[in-house]
């Protein structure tokens, strides 16, 4: 028999909160509605007394979302939950996400507080969230080492003081998939009002079996998985929302599972949230890596051809993966190309769809043939732009293995035309230091990586750049056919996304 499963994704909330993954407020926006237009269930916008462009755009993510429930999580404890409210209370769906720690460890170095402290802390913050808002999830967090029988305890105080979801974190990453299908069967059996609210759980990947465990426990009777797309998240990261999803998809046979998901909408999911962080995914990711549907060698190409269900268990398409298909090149009209776009899910006002068609063209110039790879590239920012404050005029690289790079760069700010001429090691780092020059400041290089969208020796390079100022990253990305003006391109978006962050909050 098949039973219906929520997926409560937490990719703006636990996934912005590891290293590397933080967001502005215009790329979260983005993200919420990529995962509106997925059909999640719920979506957990952020911690929302965290900070205040936390509370904002927690708040913002409130407002634009009309069909999945909104959530912000709060500690247990009445100004978390009042700033948890302010924020959610314009969704259409509220969620207060409450939690405190019920493991021996966390309660005695952490908390510094008995069991019996956090049972009644616990219950009196769910009966408070609960007076503002009919939805009140509650976590226990390290659950998985926290004492059953304790547990026990305190899912039956919160559940009578009105959360209508308990959640079970496994939140080191420690458990083994028999010992939590155990953990969750236990729930079941030994909370006596356990069928007023629903089982939610959420892995770290710590031993790398989230996923697992995630499904061990929808084997056990779990209603809701917190997931994350690209398994993004603290250390090690979350379970994965595309494999759990697919898992399930794939193997109803055994797990019985239906969702409301649409599952179309993961790869896109998978490229945005890649591009906002600038965590790239592994080629050899389960769903979504480049090489997931990729059949290499002879035999297996035979037996695809033969029929595709001898490799293949799922299909591409199922994900919302197109064949990189040549589509179009130099003289391909604006007609095509808008067509293109369309089937792969982009949609673009007249403004910007001018704007790509341009770029498109000078691209054709320079590269033979185009694949929806590089159009997916083009077009991947267009809707997160944020103002040129800076914009790249010329440069003049000087580098060779017997003399010391110099990079002479142009750039323009506010029609007025500033150059610098600087040293590196090597024409990225002369680059670099020459765009600092201009704009009278400088920044730790946090992370630099460089990749070839399609194949060909005429193949678009992305470069992506995470520059440190004063603790914050920001991420910035360039596209060129050359490495070194994608190179510049990306440090000077970093540059303007820092800028324009500045001016969002100032506003
Ligand atoms: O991992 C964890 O325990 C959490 C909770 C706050 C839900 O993220
Ligand atoms: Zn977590």
């Amino acid at each position: 028999m098949t039973r219906n499963i929520k997926i409560f994704d937490t990719t703006l909330r636990d996934g912005e909160q590891s290293p590397g993954c933080s967001m502005n407020l215009k790329e979260k926006l983005e993200v919420a509605e990529q995962l509106e237009k997925m059909k999640v269930d719920v979506i957990e916008a952020g911690f929302a007394i965290a900070s205040p462009g936390d509370f904002n755009s927690v708040r913002e993510i409130a407002r634009l979302v009309k069909n999945s429930t909104v959530a912000s999580l709060a500690r247990a404890l009445p100004q978390d939950i009042d700033r948890a409210y302010e924020a959610v209370k314009y969704a259409k769906h509220p969620r207060i996400h409450t939690f405190i720690a019920t493991s021996d460890i966390h309660m005695k170095y952490k908390l510094k507080a008995t069991e019996e402290e956090v049972l009644a802390q616990a219950a009196k913050m769910v009966a408070y969230a609960k007076k503002f808002c009919g939805d009140v999830e509650f976590s226990a967090e390290d659950a998985s080492r926290s004492r059953p029988e304790f547990l026990y305890r305190v899912f039956e105080a919160v559940i009578k003081a009105g959360a209508n979801v308990i959640n079970v974190p496994d939140t080191v990453g420690y458990t083994t998939p028999e010992e939590y299908f155990r953990l969750i069967q236990g729930i079941r059996e030994n909370v006596p009002n356990i069928d007023k609210a629903e089982i939610s759980v959420h892995c770290h990947n710590d031993l790398g079996m989230a996923v697992a465990n995630t499904l061990s426990a929808v084997a056990a009777g779990a209603s809701q998985v917190e997931v994350t797309i690209n398994g993004i998240g603290e250390r090690a990261g979350n379970a994965a929302l595309e494999e759990v999803a697919m898992a399930l998809k794939t193997r109803r046979d055994v797990y019985g599972i239906g969702l409301n998901l649409d599952t179309t909408q993961i790869y896109h999911a998978s490229r945005l949230v890649s591009k906002v962080t600038g965590m790239k995914v592994q080629h050899n990711k389960a769903i979504v890596g480049d090489n997931a549907f990729a059949h290499e060698s002879g035999i297996h190409q035979h037996g695809m051809l033969a029929n595709k269900e001898t490799y293949e268990i799922m299909t591409p398409e199922s994900i919302g993966l197109t064949q990189n298909k040549l589509v179009l090149g130099k003289h391909s009209g604006r007609h095509a190309f808008e067509d293109r776009l369309r089937h792969l899910g982009y949609h673009l006002e007249k403004e910007k769809l001018d704007q790509v068609f341009k770029e498109f063209k000078e691209l054709a110039d320079k590269k033979k043939v185009i694949y929806d790879k590089d159009l997916e590239a083009l077009v991947a920012d267009k809707k997160l732009e944020i103002k040129e404050i800076y914009q790249l005029k010329e440069f003049v690289i000087n580098c060779g293995n017997v003399i010391t790079s110099t990079a002479n760069i142009k750039l323009k700010r506010e029609e007025i035309e500033l150059e610098e001429v600087a040293k590196g090691f090597g024409p990225v780092d002369a680059a670099f230091k020459a765009i600092e020059a201009i704009v009278g400041d400088s920044f730790v290089l946090e992370d630099y990586a460089l990749q070839a969208v399609t194949e060909g020796e005429d193949a678009l390079g992305e470069a992506t750049v995470k520059i440190k100022k004063n603790d914050e990253v920001y991420n910035g990305r360039g596209l060129s056919t050359d490495v070194v003006e994608a190179s510049i391109k990306a440090y000077v978006n970093a540059i303007n996304k820092m800028f324009s962050e500045a001016a969002m909050l100032e506003e």
